[in-house]
């Protein structure tokens, strides 16, 4: 269990310590994200677990790429999701190998094609018939077989926030069904070239209507028994990823039971399928095990609003900025006293800097530490150096030792 309070104060329990957050923060002075690790690891456990069958887990680096993670998520045997070359380089560097390596992604560069040729990664997620193009003329031109799957966009709304939808028939990601014909012909007019692994789709993240991810699987399905039925031999079939999150609060069990259902949800929707099944997930993997901690430096009571000013902002965590993201804040250390309203907000020159609307605090003042919760998906990996302050420092725990 990552954060727990023990005599109102955060504490993070890891190989029977209890890790005092405060002392942490005040030792490190400026704002740092701390992750427990060892959180992660189970979480891909249970994940692995709540399928009926065999399934290939290939963690979405792009929500949290630490190199400790990565290292420990190698070491455990898992694959990886990457977009970018950036993303491979690190990840291999990490101790992934490549034919553990899967690159998604719309915009690949010829540089970023021919380096997953290069190394054999194990899949290359095609989104668009001029990339498949692209893709066979590199191999051609290396001389070597690049394993690609076709990336589909089942036109499914996720019931998510628009700007991380992606299976919707009017987004950039994937491709109709309708391609389907020509992306064939081209796999077999390049005499080899590319070797057809199978379909994806990927619909969205933080998906919380697991309905979404169902319709999608049904419907890539269909796509896929028409390729099998025209005899042409597939061996993956990946899910992607995109499981929500409850960010207004946290319950272990719950989230256990969440993931629990839609291992199950998945596994009757694959009923049949007779390939590797591969999933993609980040937020539901790395999304709990992160806070971000910060000093409130200005207790700021104004004659409309009060504010709590801190040393932290959106250049670390940009999500209630961007998508007016809901993050649980609170003390390190509980406190008695009045309570009033206010917004928790960062040093940055932007009304948009905000890491909590309207928030309820007892006895705050100038110099407490918070804690924003269930940052450790798409926080520091999104921190810009907007206003150049010092970036926070990341520092995971597994087993008790940091990291
Ligand atoms: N696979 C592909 C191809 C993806 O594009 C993504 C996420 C994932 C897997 C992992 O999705 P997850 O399981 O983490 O939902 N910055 C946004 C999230 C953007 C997600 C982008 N793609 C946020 O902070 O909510």
């Amino acid at each position: 269990m990552p954060f727990v309070r023990k005599e109102g104060r955060l504490v993070l329990q890891q190989a029977g310590q209890d890790i005092d957050i405060l002392t942490l923060a005040q030792s490190e002075s400026h704002p740092c994200y701390i992750y427990d690790g060892d959180d992660v690891l189970n979480r891909l456990k249970a994940l692995k677990s709540s399928f009926d069958r065999p399934v290939s887990i290939h963690y979405a680096m792009k929500a949290n790429h630490h190199p400790e993670i990565l290292r420990r998520i190698a070491a455990a045997g898992y694959g990886v999701d990457t977009v970018s070359m950036g993303e491979v380089k690190k990840a291999m560097k990490c101790g992934f190998s490549a034919d553990q390596v899967v690159l998604s992604g719309v915009g690949k560069t010829v540089a970023e094609i021919d380096f997953a040729i290069e190394n054999q990664i194990k899949q290359i997620n095609v989104e668009s018939v001029p990339e498949l193009q692209r893709i066979i003329h590199r191999s051609q031109a290396l001389g070597k077989v690049a394993s690609v799957a076709f990336r589909m966009n089942p036109d499914v709304d996720p019931k998510t926030h628009p700007y991380t939808s992606t299976g919707f028939r009017d987004n950039k990601f994937g491709m109709d069904q309708s391609f389907l014909p020509q992306l064939i012909r081209l796999v077999q007019d390049s005499q080899g070239a590319v070797r057809f692994m199978g379909l994806t789709n990927h619909i969205g993240s933080q998906i919380r209507y697991t309905d979404a991810f169902e319709e999608a699987t049904e419907k890539t399905r269909r796509m896929l028994d028409h390729v099998l039925e025209s005899g042409i031999p597939l061996s993956t079939f990946d899910i992607g990823g995109g499981l929500g999150i409850d960010y207004d609060q946290y319950d272990p069990n719950k989230d256990l039971a969440e993931i629990g259902d839609y291992g199950l949800k998945m596994s009757q929707a694959l009923k049949g399928v007779d390939l590797e099944i591969m999933t993609e997930p980040g937020r539901v993997i790395v999304g709990r095990c992160g806070i971000l901690v910060t000093e409130v430096q200005y207790v700021k009571e104004a004659p409309y609003k009060n504010f709590l000013i801190c040393d932290s902002g959106m250049h670390d965590l940009i999500r209630p900025a961007l998508y007016r993201a809901h993050h649980r804040v609170e003390p390190l250390q509980l406190k008695s006293g009045e309570t009033k309203i206010y917004d928790v907000v960062g040093p940055i020159c932007e009304s948009a800097d905000v890491l909590g609307y309207d928030r309820r605090f007892e006895g705050v003042e100038q110099g407490d530490w918070l804690a924003v919760f269930d940052a450790g998906a798409y926080g520091a990996v999104m921190a810009s150096s907007y206003n150049l302050h010092e970036p926070a420092k990341e520092i995971v725990f597994f087993d008790g030792k940091a990291y």
